[in-house]
């Protein structure tokens, strides 16, 4: 089953591994695919800036998809939009509804109160992979979320049996088997688990990898972000090294981080049996974006050719 098989991706991890970086660079590869590629993060259109917005120069993006690049488009994913379809799909009377939504006290409680924020981004991720172009075709082909920390990614996995636990029937009950037919299905859904080439952040990414099992959802692979370039030979770095025990060199920081990271990433491949994409640190000028030279690397491995 290959990344451009599946409809919707969770890109998680904990902050700032890249993941909104992987994200992007997710959605360029699949659009130079021919996918139409929906990007979408989690968020609140009236605070602050979008970081998956600033990658395509904009500051904000709305609950709505708009285009952002050759076959991209990009939406913020939001409670209160959620709840809003929920409830029309419950009881069809528009211009209530959304007065009743307006209230601020109102909106306060539902963004506030956990599970129904998470409810409301669920319901709003499932109306969007239900959503048709004009010829019947589902608009947004491959489905790509940029989610916020580790935390947040496993109240929403694990929100769909929680609530029928307490819910087993009626509206809500089939709109969290509707999520689950999605999220838990690995033929729809893969959540990838970015992380970096070091010893604690490794451990955690398994630690997630736990997290999301026990949440049944899918997971597609660990995404192994700014992994150092190795350019010794074997016998060189055994020369270097003995070098270095004996005076302090410039460099040496840069050299030990090769070594400690090609642990690491070991240590990954030994305890999952799932694949582990490896992406390299980018140099480039300042304002030049990394996503678009690790798109070129994703390219061949969503398409599960390499
Ligand atoms: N492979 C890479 N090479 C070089 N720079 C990178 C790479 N991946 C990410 N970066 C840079 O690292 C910084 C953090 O990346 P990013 O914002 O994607 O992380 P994040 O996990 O989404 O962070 P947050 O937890 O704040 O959402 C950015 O400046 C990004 O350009
Ligand atoms: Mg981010």
């Amino acid at each position: 089953m290959s990344f451009l098989d599946r409809r919707i991706h969770l890109v998680t991890g904990k902050g700032g591994v890249g993941r909104t970086t992987v994200a992007v660079a997710l959605a360029h590869a699949a659009a130079r695919a021919g996918r139409r590629v929906l990007l979408a993060e989690i968020g609140d259109p009236e605070g602050g800036y979008s970081a998956i917005g600033r990658k395509f120069g904009r500051e904000h993006l709305t609950p709505e998809p708009e285009p952002l690049a050759e076959g991209i488009m990009g939406c913020q994913l939001c409670a209160i939009r959620g709840h809003e379809l929920f409830v029309r799909s419950v009881i069809p009377a528009g211009p209530l509804i959304k007065a009743a939504l307006a209230s601020k006290p109102l909106r306060r409680f539902l963004v506030a109160a956990p599970s129904l924020h998470e409810m409301g981004v669920l319901y709003h991720i499932l109306s969007l992979l239900k959503a048709k172009d004009r010829q019947g075709r589902p608009r947004h082909e491959v489905f790509i979320v940029d989610m916020p920390a580790t935390g947040h990614t496993l109240a929403l996995t694990s929100l769909p049996a929680i609530i029928l636990d307490l819910l087993p029937v009626g509206p809500m009950a089939r709109a969290m088997r509707e999520g689950q037919s999605y999220l838990n299905d690995p033929t729809k859904a893969a959540a990838w688990v970015v992380t970096l080439p070091e010893q604690l952040p490794v451990s955690e990414a398994l630690e997630l990898l736990d997290g999301l099992r026990s949440t049944e959802m899918p997971a597609g692979g660990v995404i192994l972000n700014r992994v150092p370039e190795d350019p010794f030979t074997e016998e060189e770095r055994d020369a270097l090294a003995l070098l270095l025990d004996e005076k302090p060199m410039h460099g040496e920081v840069a050299f030990r981080r090769i070594g400690s990271a090609q642990i690491s990433t070991a240590h990954l491949k030994q305890r999952t049996s799932l694949p582990v994409w490896e992406l390299p640190e980018i140099f480039g000028p300042g304002d030049e974006e990394p996503a678009f030279s690790l798109a070129d690397i994703l390219a061949p491995l969503i398409a599960g050719t390499s």
